[in-house]
């Protein structure tokens, strides 16, 4: 009778055999050991640095790697000293010869080893680690979308304040994973890879509220306003229990955000891009267990910056307007005349009052919310783009470039709010959009607004790799002269799109919060480029995400730190802060 599994090779005489045999079969590369518990076939790639395990020292069933000393146990290939484990083989002997089932284990029996060895490497923000079974995950079959909502399960489950930057990187980087099939996903995983790590480096799993029945919108609304951690988590967890409800829990999440505009705005943000992780994972709802309850706890804990004195007038003038938004809700047509540049000039250059009133101005002209909003993001864009490179090195000025980028991507993220959500409630946004944007002015270099742009380069002289090198030497105006060229030319925008996506990918920073920051702005500012089609400003958000991203960016701020600290403490001098 043929055997069943013909994955059981022959490896030689089980008599004749050293007792530590190295076996070569196609891609397989087995160390045998024998010892005197049994034979047993494990990888001789010893998964720390890939040096032959053969060369190791065996006492009982432990192997030691000759190489740096990780410690294996052969029967199950679990790491007793060092990191990840090693693979097994199964061993039998027939009629006195040594066989081995090269057969590929079933998914379903590797993946959760390698995931829980995954996250053991994430808590030791060990990267090579967790890259290794990264790719180990990857050709088990687990497809890398389900990968990356895994690592925003993991940050949803250990972060203290709920949900970090991993979420919406995770959802950017996948994206793009079309253009990285196979093993090579690897490369869309690895930036929020190494900020999971950063981020919660051996940090606890956060207590979850028990789920409770009966949620409603208002019910949940009046938890949330009330800072009831428990209830609102609980109502949340408890809707969730139920399959494919999380596009109701994103009203929720939606509604919660316009009520308070939330530590600078990325709480709406990772609401807008937890869809896509969502809609990308096989398992949407389990997905959804984990990260929106990390997501709304963000929102429960997170700083009410509409409650702080440098943004009161702009909210005050919100609550005035509100009891009239069901009628502006209703009145908005998209087919109002309407000259963006009133709003956008006066968030952009006005004072509070004219922001406010150009806002509310246009609402009451029936203008429709979408384009008000579009006229923000161009605000915003500018306002980016004016962003003074001498704050970056100021240590006694607070404000940096991820301020500057918060207000843009946040204006993004407020326009897809307002297509999303049809709600009244979603014109809220637009206060919060303003009031970031608007307060964000003392930012803008001096004589920003009169400064030309750097005259387009000639189209011949322009390509994808010059502006990449404009990046890389970090040459800002060269950067915009040749996106300029770029554009003015009428090159379709893909192959650039492209290289800059590749870019962001390839470690464009030192620090992982930085390129977080890199992937969330390039990613808004083709996400506007194409939302504001036929719009007159529809190339400032490529040109400012171009100039931040060719821009030096301080990334070590200890020292800074420091003067902060002594100037605080030993001298009660507080840092000075252009924008609060
Ligand atoms: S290669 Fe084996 S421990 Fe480093």
């Amino acid at each position: 009778m043929s055997d069943p599994n013909p994955a059981w090779t022959p490896v030689g005489e089980a008599a004749g055999l050293p007792a530590v045999h190295t076996f070569k079969q196609g891609r397989h590369q087995l160390c045998v050991v024998k010892t005197d518990d049994g034979v047993f076939a494990i990888d001789n790639r010893c998964p720390h640095e890939g040096y032959p395990l053969a060369t190791g020292d065996v006492r009982g069933c432990e192997l030691t790697c000759a190489w740096h000393n990780w410690k294996f146990d052969l029967k199950s290939g679990g790491c007793r000293l060092g990191g990840e484990g090693v693979r097994t083989y199964p061993v039998r002997e027939r009629d006195g010869v040594l066989e081995v089932d090269l057969q590929d284990p079933d998914p379903e029996t590797v993946i959760p080893p390698l995931l829980e060895s995954l996250e053991e490497g994430l808590l030791k923000h060990d990267n090579p680690r967790v890259l290794r079974d990264a790719v180990r995950l990857l050709l088990a079959g687990r497809p890398a979308p389900d990968v990356l909502a895994d690592l925003a399960r993991f940050d949803a489950r250990r972060a203290e304040y709920g949900t970090t930057h991993v979420l919406p990187v995770a959802a950017d980087c996948g994206r793009v994973l079309e253009r990285y099939p196979g093993p090579d996903a690897l490369y869309t995983l690895a930036p929020p890879i190494d900020l999971c790590g950063e981020n919660h480096s051996r940090r606890p799993v956060r207590p979850l509220a028990e789920p409770l029945p009966d949620g409603t919108l208002e019910v949940v609304r009046h938890a949330v306003e009330s800072e009831d951690v428990a209830r609102a988590e609980g109502l949340l967890r408890g809707l969730l229990e139920r399959p494919g409800s999380w596009r109701e829990a994103e009203t929720w999440l939606l509604d919660a955000t316009s009520r308070h505009f939330l530590g600078f705005g990325h709480q709406l943000i990772y609401t807008i891009k937890v869809r896509e992780l969502l809609e990308r994972a096989s398992d949407s709802d389990a997905v959804a267990r984990d990260v929106l309850p990390a997501l709304l706890y963000s929102i429960l804990v997170g700083t009410r910056e509409d409650t702080l004195p440098y943004l009161t007038a702009y909210f005050d003038h919100l609550e005035q307007v509100a009891p009239r938004f069901p009628e502006l809700w209703r009145a908005a047509d998209t087919s109002t005349t309407y000259d963006p540049g009133v709003v956008r000039d006066a968030v952009l250059d006005g004072r509070c009052g004219e922001a406010l009133d150009a806002l509310e101005g246009a609402l009451s002209e029936g203008v429709a919310p979408r384009q008000i909003a579009s006229a923000i993001i161009s605000a915003a864009a500018q306002r980016l783009y004016r962003f003074d490179l001498a704050h970056e090195t100021d240590p006694d000025v607070a404000e940096n470039w991820l301020w500057a980028t918060h207000r843009f991507t946040f204006a993004s993220a407020v326009r897809v709010a307002i297509e999303r959500w049809d709600s009244p409630d979603a014109l809220r946004f637009l206060w919060q959009a303003v009031a970031f944007v608007h307060s964000g002015q003392p930012m803008d270099a001096p004589g920003a607004r009169e400064q030309p742009l750097p005259a387009p380069v000639p189209a011949g002289h322009v390509d994808a790799d010059a502006i990449l090198a404009a990046i890389t030497t970090k040459s800002p105006e060269r950067a915009v002269a040749l996106v300029r060229g770029w554009l003015a030319d009428g090159r379709p925008l893909t192959p650039l799109k492209h290289a800059l996506e590749d870019a962001a990918l390839a470690d464009p920073a030192v620090r992982p919060i930085v390129v977080a920051h890199v992937i969330k702005t390039l990613w808004a500012a083709f996400d506007e480029f194409d939302a504001l089609e036929g719009h007159p400003d529809r190339d400032w958000p490529l040109l400012a995400a171009v100039r931040f991203v060719a821009s030096p960016v301080k990334e070590r701020r200890v020292h800074d730190a420091a003067h902060t600290s002594i100037a605080w403490v030993a001298e009660n001098r507080m840092p000075r802060k252009l924008t609060q």
